[in-house]
């Protein structure tokens, strides 16, 4: 795809590198980062600048030298001060916006002073923002940590090219409602050109929470606000399908899924792999896997959950309650049931590598993708794509946004710990014929709107807003 416009500045709470105390570079964990790298290293888009948190806390004394190696990289800082960081990240990001847009109200602590640091770390975001923005560039923000972040820049800029897309679930306004913060965060949001979520759902709320809060009506997705013309729009996010397609044929993945196989001799493989987060229905899995023992001993030393569970937002006192809860249940089917040569339950808190995880994919013959409500869930897309020896059974929570695209798995919902448990039994029983067919179709609609299509169609319709807005203004 040529695109008209020079430079494309991302800006999103992660930078693409995590920089360590000792300044070397690792990858930044979540689905955000690893699909967004793919987009720019595969589209043709070479003048690109990243804008983001560094993910750990430097010594001021390194800025420098950070900015210097990060620039060479095309990212560029925003070094947040740890006090702020905390209300910013640990509070009103992950406190109050990510428990409200996933559904747990009751989750959600209300702080003034995490408000008013949200708006703080939004403006240090825009002060470096502006040190970029030129008159043919696209300014594109990525979700819930800047949702301020576009009428900051548009007070700025106000012919700025800006899109802004959110990789979580947008809620009923129901729920948005209950914010204090309410007509702020929306008005925040309005400074775009173009807004973009995961699947239609959450944008028909957000346009019914347009509404009810300030009385903005849409005419087809489009918006005329303060005499500019703003377009909401659904775009799912895809993956890079060939990577995962082909990764079979890796000699070192190969390795990998024989010793996986070989240590599990004769038993069934399921599989589960999250960042540790409530919204992920973890507990709940564990639930009807203990269920499954206890109604099939049958079962009984012929399967293994193999549950992954990586690290994360540890300041979050509902993220440690919850890693104990989960580390308690684990240990107590495993005391309950296992043996001498069978541990049911592998538990692994850690994150894998690209060739561990397509390991484990491809080693599976269930896996459980159960959130109780997620975005999109990119696992459930990368398991698909991983076995082009079409066998493998997802059972996939049908509040994951990729249960709109992956009609062919077994849908459940995750509340129900028996729906879970029959369909892990059912899972057990269907034919490989019936395997085949249902991963295929799967594939086929994976192939085709992958993470390329994702970000070009992203960018083409902001870019047609943009030619929209033009003659909008001269007429
Ligand atoms: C989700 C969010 C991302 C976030 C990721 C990892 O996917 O949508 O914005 O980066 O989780 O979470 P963390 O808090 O570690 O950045």
């Amino acid at each position: 795809m040529e695109n008209s416009f020079k430079r494309l500045i991302i800006v999103a709470n992660r930078l693409p590198f995590t920089i360590k105390s000792d300044l070397s570079f690792i990858k930044s964990p979540g689905g955000l980062v690893s699909g967004l790298t793919t987009f720019l290293k595969k589209s043709k888009i070479k003048d690109y600048v990243w804008i983001g948190w560094p993910g750990s806390h430097l010594n001021k004394s390194t800025f420098k030298i950070i900015k210097e190696k990060a620039k060479r990289l095309k990212n560029h800082p925003v070094f947040i001060p740890a006090k702020q960081f905390d209300k910013f990240y640990n509070g009103f990001c992950n406190k109050v916006l990510w428990p409200l847009f996933h559904g747990f109200p009751s989750h959600v602590v209300y702080d003034e002073s995490y408000w008013e640091t949200y708006i703080e770390v939004n403006k240090l975001f825009c002060n470096e923002v502006a040190k970029y923005v030129t008159l043919d560039s696209i300014i594109w923000i990525h979700d819930y940590h800047l949702l301020l972040l576009p009428s900051m820049i548009r007070n700025l800029f106000p012919s700025a090219t800006i899109g802004f897309f959110l990789h979580i679930p947008f809620p009923p306004p129901e729920l948005f409602m209950q914010l204090p913060w309410r007509r702020e965060l929306l008005e925040g949001l309005l400074g775009c050109d173009l807004i973009g979520f995961h699947i239609y759902e959450y944008t028909a709320n957000f346009l019914r929470t347009l509404s009810r809060t300030l009385g903005i009506d849409h005419k087809t997705g489009l918006i005329l606000y303060q005499d500019r013309l703003i377009k909401v729009e659904t775009f799912p996010m895809g993956i890079d399908f060939e990577l995962f397609y082909n990764a079979c044929e890796k000699r070192k993945i190969k390795k990998l899924v024989k010793n996986i196989k070989n240590q599990l001799k004769g038993k069934k493989i399921i599989f589960s792999v999250d960042r540790l987060d409530y919204t992920k229905g973890i507990y709940n899995r564990l639930l009807a896997f203990e269920r499954l023992l206890l109604k099939r001993p049958d079962f009984h030393e012929k399967v293994v959950l193999i549950m992954v569970v990586v690290p994360s937002r540890e300041g979050v006192e509902h993220y440690q309650r919850m890693k104990k809860q989960l580390e308690e249940k684990i240990s107590e089917i495993n005391g309950k049931f296992g043996k001498i040569h069978w541990i049911p339950v592998l538990y692994y808190y850690r994150s894998l590598d690209f060739e561990e995880l397509v390991a484990h994919y491809l080693a599976t013959d269930v896996i459980l993708v159960t959130p109780l409500k997620d975005g999109m869930n990119l696992i459930a897309k990368e398991f698909v794509a991983s076995r082009k020896d079409k066998r493998g059974v997802i059972i996939l929570s049908e509040f994951a946004g990729s249960a709109k695209e992956l009609g062919e798995a077994f849908i459940v919902n995750p509340n129900s710990i028996d729906e879970l448990t029959n369909a892990i039994e059912k899972a057990f029983e269907i034919s490989e014929e019936e395997q085949k067919e249902r991963i295929s179709s799967m594939q086929e609609r994976l192939k085709r709107y992958n993470i390329i299509k994702w970000g070009n169609d992203f960018l083409t319709t902001l870019e047609s807003i943009n030619e929209k807005k033009f003659k909008f203004s001269t007429q």
